[in-house]
């Protein structure tokens, strides 16, 4: 199934067309099976989607939310991952929707990592619903290129749910989902915006290793559909 590439004239437009998608997916996922789940990414991109997330109209107390991946910090802290979606998503409407985060109280992501994947086995699979972002080095999640963990996590053999991970250059120990556990969805929508991540994504759809640029391991699968969102 090749990955399908939606363009928009702007991010607003992006954001509305993201949201009511998503939104009919786990309405869809509520009415089939009585409950969906919605995993997202960090970083900034996602900010709006979730403010305009937070503002649907569908039974979220049926929904469970988690996060593809998270830095090592406490929850209260401005670079959580879980901090942004509590700021962002899990209010208004949203607020009842049933959060799962990954960060626990081991002091590295390392020691956190069983305790991690008992809370996310918690959470509905296969996901409804996967959102990642791109960093204009081709990482998604925390599977950053030149990572230690990069091989072990993308590794499909085996069945982790989540690994420690520490990224060569962006701060911050972190865990992430692995491959298999990312690729356990029914949809996945990678959401980038402006020029730079348009080049990313061109030269991730060239030829090249995966290991290079880690958003290919997504791309270049043909297991679960995926749509790239892209606006300038
Ligand atoms: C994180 C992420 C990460 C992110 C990209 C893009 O926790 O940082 O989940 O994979 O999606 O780095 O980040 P921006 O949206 O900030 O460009």
């Amino acid at each position: 199934m090749p990955c399908t590439r939606k363009e928009f004239s702007d991010q607003n437009t992006l954001t509305a067309a993201l949201a009511e998608k998503i939104g009919a997916l786990l309405s869809a996922g509520i009415a089939k099976n009585g409950r969906a789940s919605l995993v997202v990414s960090g970083g900034s991109t996602p900010v709006a989607l979730f403010e305009r997330l937070s503002g649907l109209d569908i039974a979220w107390q049926d929904v469970g939310v988690t996060l593809v991946d998270e830095r090592w910090l406490a929850p209260s802290e401005v670079d959580s991952n879980e901090y942004l979606v509590r700021q962002h998503l899990l209010k208004d409407k949203a607020a009842s929707a049933i959060f799962i985060g990954m960060k626990n109280s081991a002091g590295t992501a390392e020691a956190g990592e069983t305790e991690c994947a008992q809370q996310l086995a918690l959470v509905p699979r296969p996901f409804d619903v996967l959102v990642l972002g791109m960093g204009g080095d081709g990482h998604t999640a925390s599977l950053f290129p030149g990572a230690d963990k990069l091989q072990a996590a993308t590794d499909l053999s085996q069945d982790k749910l989540c690994m420690a991970i520490t990224p060569p250059v962006a701060p911050y120990e972190r865990m992430t989902l692995t491959l298999p556990a990312i690729l356990n969805a029914r949809r996945i929508f990678v959401h980038i915006t402006g020029e730079k991540k348009k080049e990313a994504l061109e030269k991730a759809l060239a030829d090249g290793p995966s290991e290079v640029m880690p958003i290919r391991f997504i791309l270049r699968q043909k297991n679960v559909p995926v749509t790239v969102f892209w606006a300038p």
